[in-house]
């Protein structure tokens, strides 16, 4: 099934002479739980495009498919609903509200959209304990590393049960290994939850690290390429849990 469909992308900032190409006809589509990196020079257009498929942004001209529901034709509040329901977002700095609490910061997304409180309770521990964070819940963000930030992070991203997890640099403040554990954290999700991730990155080491690397110029998608392999370049029986072994503050 094709979880996100790009369908000639156009997102144009400003008007005439000024006017800025930030997609210029860029169609994609990715699914079957993928997992993606979008590379590109700074200001070649990875958030602008990780943007449109997170529904946050309105393309210019084209379409996004979202699990083959075309999102143009939605009204705000359907594209918001969507956004909730299908979604999960992981963002470079972390946004995790500082007053509330690692279970609370897990538990935002579900806020506005009633359900059953214990169930969501008892999924998040199991989120908890999927990113190793067992025994955190009731620390506040800044009683917590970055790494054990952006592990909580990507918890509230999949609290909701997304079909796409996008994530926009979140590898950009922690350390080179931290990130690569997060990596790893990110791939383990894909596999086991079947979860299209895309991930925008400047690190081209991890971007060979998943399925498929898109390559944005100016606007432009110019390379789409598998990175070997069926399924890319990691290997499933690698090892242990990611963050065995990591020392807190990892
Ligand atoms: N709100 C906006 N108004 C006008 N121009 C914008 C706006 N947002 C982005 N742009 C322009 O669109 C282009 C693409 O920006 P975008 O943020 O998508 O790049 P990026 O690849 O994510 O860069 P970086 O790696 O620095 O984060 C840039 O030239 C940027 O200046
Ligand atoms: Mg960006």
């Amino acid at each position: 099934m094709t979880t996100i469909a790009l369908d000639h992308l156009h997102m144009h900032y400003g008007t005439g002479a000024q006017v800025v190409r930030a997609l210029d006809d860029v169609s994609l589509a990715a699914g079957g739980g993928e997992f993606l990196a979008v590379v590109g020079r700074s200001g070649s257009g990875k958030t602008t495009l990780l943007d449109c498929a997170g529904v946050l942004l309105r393309p210019t001209a084209g379409r996004v498919l979202l699990d083959d529901v075309d999102t143009a034709t939605l009204t705000d509040s359907r594209r918001a609903d969507l956004r909730a329901r299908r979604i999960g977002f992981i963002f470079q700095a972390f946004h995790l509200l500082p007053a509330l609490s690692a279970m609370e910061n897990i538990l935002l997304p579900l806020r506005y959209s009633g359900g059953d409180r214990r169930a969501a309770r008892i999924r998040a521990e199991a989120l908890l304990e999927e990113v190793g964070l067992t025994g955190r819940a009731h620390h506040r963000p800044s009683e917590l590393s970055g790494g054990e930030q952006q592990r909580i992070a990507i918890a509230r991203a999949l609290i909701n049960e997304p079909s796409v997890v996008l994530g926009d640099e979140p590898m950009g403040e922690v350390d080179t290994e931290t990130a690569a554990t997060l990596l790893q954290l990110l791939r383990r999700i894909n596999r086991e939850r079947g979860v299209t991730v895309v991930l925008v990155t400047h690190d081209l080491e991890m971007a060979q690290r998943t399925d498929r690397i898109v390559r944005l110029r100016d606007g432009r998608l110019v390379a789409d390429e598998l990175t070997g392999g069926p399924r890319g370049g990691d290997d499933p029986a690698r090892g242990p849990v990611p963050w065995a072994g990591v020392p807190d503050g990892g």
